[in-house]
């Protein structure tokens, strides 16, 4: 059977895609690039917000006229609206014929074959405590890039978020394997991981903590860059700070979500810290890690944020000086604790005023930090072909900066240093100064 897979949301969903492709490799599916091949068709799903939803929904009409044509064809939704809605999936949408969640999916193959033999509608949603996938690698595209799940599901119970619900308990995924996953990416090419959870401070087996993971996998020959995402601004781990100023492979630049600026938004997000608190995070980490780069996810229009709560925001945004952030207006989850306990009360247009308030103050700080770096040397590693002109190439900075370099006689994965010469809000345009590709491993 061939099989298309089509995949939203975050990063983890695009790992658990590539789970996914392993997982189905066992003979009797093959993935196909295009849509009007598949017997199958997969939609590996999120739920963060209802737009996730609404592009989903759109998907199924489309998929719904294929259907007509082509009676025979399985679709299936998979991730976290899979999680997240369940049986009501399959009620409300007949076009579905499988439902599987994010801890479900060895049971994938079994649960296809069994749609396919018995006509039947197809549910497999008991999220596990255990469930890490430590016993499959992913096997992918070689690129300079890869993901590596390194935890799994979230216990913190923000109360907008619906994470907690779609990929249940928190549980960490043994350091051996992780290890085992970057060494083998490393011999296909692979420079730069990055380590995925949705709350990495708090990983542990056994002895090793995140930091003691991060040094483990920095011992891995041919991984030349180490990132993670994300961690949570309470109880920040201190030697995590000091492994990343001292280690040269973890790279200097950390996401630290700060969703709100104003303490009673954030006590009733249950965020567990307060603006000060935040704010003198923030400072540890810039006298910890000289010129480290921060980013940041912000939440507009949560039940109860009125004007001067807001302003809250803006000043922490203005004062932290975030390298860049992602600016999102509340939307309501279902079954989260913030829809049982507070009314979505601030309006629609509230929103969208604000969040296009935040983002053009951020866009202002952007662009002022990143024009700081005219005239400094940077080094960059190239990962691909510039998506503006593909005669150029496209690379990062160790802070994470999207930085643009001509592209003539330079190789995609090494490590060139760099002149930037002009920058805007989103990208660095640089020079190289050497023809010779320089390794930073
Ligand atoms: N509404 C809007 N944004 C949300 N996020 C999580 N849940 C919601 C929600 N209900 C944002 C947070 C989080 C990012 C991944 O998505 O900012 O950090
Ligand atoms: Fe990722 Fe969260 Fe969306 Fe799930 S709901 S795909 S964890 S962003």
């Amino acid at each position: 059977m061939q099989v298309y897979l089509e995949t939203y949301g975050c990063q983890m969903n695009e790992y658990d895609s590539e789970l996914v492709r392993t997982i189905l490799h066992d003979g009797s599916f093959r993935m196909t690039p295009t849509l009007d091949d598949a017997d199958v068709v997969l939609l590996n799903t999120c739920a963060i917000r209802e737009s996730a939803h609404d592009r989903i929904y759109g998907r199924l009409g489309h998929l719904r006229a294929l259907k007509q044509r082509n009676p025979r064809l399985i679709v299936g939704l998979l991730g976290c609206m899979a999680q997240n809605l369940k049986q009501e999936l399959l009620a409300t949408h007949p076009v579905i014929d499988l439902v599987a969640g994010p801890d479900s999916y060895k049971r994938l193959p079994r649960l296809i074959h069994a749609v396919c033999d018995s006509g039947n509608k197809g549910l497999e949603i008991d999220l596990s405590e255990y469930e890490t996938y430590a016993d499959v690698f992913p096997t992918r595209a070689p690129g300079v890039n890869a993901w590596i799940a390194c935890m799994r599901g979230c216990d913190n119970f923000c109360t907008f978020c619906v994470v907690p619900y779609t990929r249940g308990r928190e549980r960490s995924r043994e350091p051996e394997s992780i290890v085992t996953e970057a060494r083998r990416l490393a011999e296909a090419g692979t420079k730069q991981v990055t380590l995925l959870g949705q709350n990495v401070n708090s990983y542990r087996f056994e002895a090793t903590d995140f930091a003691a993971l991060l040094l483990r996998v920095a011992e891995v020959d041919g991984i030349e860059r180490i990132r993670f995402t994300s961690p949570h601004p309470k109880d920040f781990p201190r030697p995590l700070l000091q492994a990343i100023r001292s280690h040269p492979k973890l790279c200097k630049h950390i996401h630290l979500p700060l969703q709100a600026g104003d303490d009673v938004v954030l006590e009733r997000m249950r965020r567990t810290y307060s603006q000060r608190e935040f704010l003198d995070l923030v400072d540890e980490i810039r006298d910890t890690i000289p010129g480290v780069s921060l980013s940041t996810d912000v939440i507009c229009g949560f039940p109860g944020e009125d004007d001067a709560a807001f302003a809250a925001t803006e000043a922490v945004m203005s004062r932290v000086q975030f390298d860049s952030a992602f600016i999102f207006k509340y939307s309501e989850r279902r079954n989260t604790i913030a829809q049982r306990k507070y009314a979505d009360d601030v309006a629609e247009t509230v929103k969208t005023e604000r969040v296009v308030r935040l983002n053009a103050l951020q866009k202002e700080i952007s662009g002022s930090r990143n024009r700081r770096h005219i005239g400094s040397t940077v080094d960059v590693l190239l990962e691909g072909p510039s998506r503006k002109n593909a005669a150029d190439l496209l690379g990062r900075d160790d802070g994470n900066r999207c930085v643009v370099v001509p592209g003539t006689g330079l190789d995609v994965g090494s490590t060139i240093p760099v002149q930037i010469v002009a920058a805007s809000a989103h990208t660095l345009i640089g020079q190289p100064l050497a023809a010779m590709p320089r390794s930073t491993s």
